[in-house]
């Protein structure tokens, strides 16, 4: 680190973006269509989509799994880095979500690279194979990342990739009396993630903050 690191602000993150490939009208269409589904808008940022990408691309990911479908917009974006072969499959606890995301991603360029599993992390991450997938990317239920990351060093092979969501706890990971609820379990996750042997990580200040860790 420089003695005297640059400071990052709200500005920097708006000079990230427009410098950043931008969406292709699928994408914003299934934003959109979402909002107007009651679907909450909490999809990750395209900066952190790309920065994504390009870590995917450059592990040669061919599988993934991912805990938190949402929309399906992370799903989308993470299969477009895979090779034709590849695949992502991701977890959604809700029926709602899950059945949106299920007709989006019929509808995208990368459907047959993508399985949506419906249910718990909890419970379906146990039922996938040890060493089956190069990255894991885990954007849901805060209480539970500590066991979805054991799963994950399970799952994914070694000199893979594992890529965890909003480190900044939702920005508040400074406030004395933060009004998430999920917060302080974000805290007591980034303790745990400092402290992992079994990872190389870093804090990627993208979005709300992205862990990324390779497994060493
Ligand atoms: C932040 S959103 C995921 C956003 C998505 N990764 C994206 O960037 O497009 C979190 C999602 O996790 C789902 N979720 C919450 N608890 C879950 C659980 N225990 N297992 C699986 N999914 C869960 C929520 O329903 C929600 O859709």
């Amino acid at each position: 680190m420089s003695a005297n690191p640059t400071l990052v602000t709200a500005r920097h993150f708006e000079y990230i973006t427009a410098r950043t490939t931008q969406e292709d009208d699928f994408l914003n269409s299934l934003k959109d269509h979402a909002v107007a589904a009651d679907i909450p808008a909490i999809w990750i940022s395209p900066a952190q989509a790309g920065f994504m990408q390009i870590l995917l691309m450059l592990c040669r990911a061919k599988e993934v799994i991912e805990v938190g479908t949402l929309a399906g917009y992370s799903a989308i974006v993470m299969a477009r880095a895979l090779p034709q072969d590849g695949r992502v499959r991701t977890i959604e606890i809700s029926e709602k979500y899950a059945g949106f995301a299920e007709e989006w991603v019929e509808r995208s360029d990368v459907a047959r690279r993508i399985e949506i599993h419906r249910g718990s992390g909890r419970e379906i991450l146990p039922t996938f194979e040890s060493d089956s997938a190069d990255a894991a990317f885990l954007d849901a239920d805060k209480a539970g990342y500590d066991l979805y990351l054991e799963e994950s060093l399970r799952i994914v092979r070694r000199g893979g990739l594992i890529m965890v969501d909003n480190a900044f706890a939702f920005g508040q990971l400074f406030d004395e009396n933060p009004t998430d609820p999920e917060a302080p379990a974000v805290r007591e996750f980034n303790e745990h993630m400092a402290r992992e042997k079994r990872l190389k990580s870093v804090i990627a200040p993208f979005g709300d903050g992205c862990w990324v860790g390779v497994k060493l």
